[in-house]
């Protein structure tokens, strides 16, 4: 169940100093406005039918002294919280300070942004997927942010600061998550027609669940031998389906649209514009552009018979 007001709902460090200096300023504001609002009512109130000026009051360093220090304290507060945030969020790789130049080494994950979908590469475990990422708790990640295309922006309000992708430049965030979950993500710049679709999910697991998550994904699926699964793997090649798609341990290896490894074991289809299941996958299949107009998936026209040939082979993929 996706959390109603994510940002008061933080699930990972980052994101709790994100909601703290979010309240402190926000409380720090309401208070000034409080005063200020009071004393111009007070006046209001108490003066508005004298004919003279109220007792005016000239050269009291105690009150001078008072209204400067008041803001000074306010100000050099609100630094110090924003300056902790900063240090807490910043994920840059440490050669960046020394002035070198970042190597790849530091990074956990890759995250590429792809009109409209995500591209997730695990850098230890070789593990290529989609759409969802799976992390272990209490783990800082480094992860690397891309873009193929256009300018995206990465955004799991429970989890961590908001970050563009952007084209031929590198950014990086902390991902972690305290406890367990499924915390939702989006794409938060616009980027085209289904720029509202681009949506992830981040799947938290204890260690020891992530440990069995990555052996389960490490397998391949043997590719089906007999009956409409067969004939579907076979149609999978001889369509155009490999010249977009990967799928470990076949000759399907393109990377311009998600790779297709695991794809049944998937929650989502098209970046969350469907759920998955093999109903929800026929649609698709059947016409790609019905559901999620604009998207780089072409409508293949079909037949029936070759819709049941390829659900029943990528049904295998888990
Ligand atoms: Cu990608 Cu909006």
């Amino acid at each position: 169940m996706p959390s109603t007001f994510p940002v008061f709902d933080p699930a990972s460090p980052q994101a709790e100093s994100i909601r703290d200096l979010f309240v402190q300023v926000l409380f720090i504001s309401a208070a000034i406005f409080a005063i200020v609002s009071g004393l111009i009512c007070i006046a209001l109130v108490k003066f508005r039918e004298s004919e003279t000026l109220p007792a005016q009051d000239f050269g009291s360093h105690k009150k001078e002294i008072a209204w400067i220090l008041g803001p000074v304290i306010v100000v050099i507060w609100i630094a110090a919280i924003s300056i902790k945030l900063v240090l807490t969020v910043n994920a840059l790789p440490p050669q960046y300070a020394k002035g070198e130049s970042a190597s790849d080494n530091d990074v956990d994950i890759f995250i590429t942004g792809h009109q409209w979908w995500w591209e997730v590469d695990y850098a230890d475990s070789g593990i290529v997927s989609a759409n969802e990422i799976h992390i272990p708790t209490g783990k800082k990640l480094r992860v690397k942010l891309q873009s193929h295309d256009v300018i995206h922006s990465f955004w799991v309000p429970q989890l961590s600061r908001k970050m563009d992708a952007i084209p031929g430049h590198s950014n990086y965030i902390w991902l972690e998550a305290n406890s367990p979950g499924v915390y939702q993500g989006r794409c938060a710049e616009y980027c085209g027609t289904q720029h509202a679709w681009m949506n992830f999910q981040v799947i938290a697991h204890d260690p020891a669940d992530f440990a069995s998550w990555q052996q389960k994904e490490q397998k391949v699926a043997p590719t089906p031998t007999t009956g409409q699964a067969a004939a579907g793997a076979e149609l999978f090649m001889k369509l155009t389906c490999s010249q977009c798609h990967a799928i470990e341990g076949t000759d399907a290896k393109e990377d311009f649209a998600p790779n297709l490894t695991h794809l049944a074991s998937r929650r989502e289809l098209a970046a969350g514009a469907i759920a998955y299941s093999p109903e929800n996958l026929r649609t698709w299949l059947a016409n790609p552009q019905a559901i999620k107009p604009g998207c780089k998936m072409p409508n293949f026209k079909l037949s029936d018979e070759h819709l049941d040939q390829l659900v029943a082979y990528l049904e295998t993929l888990r």
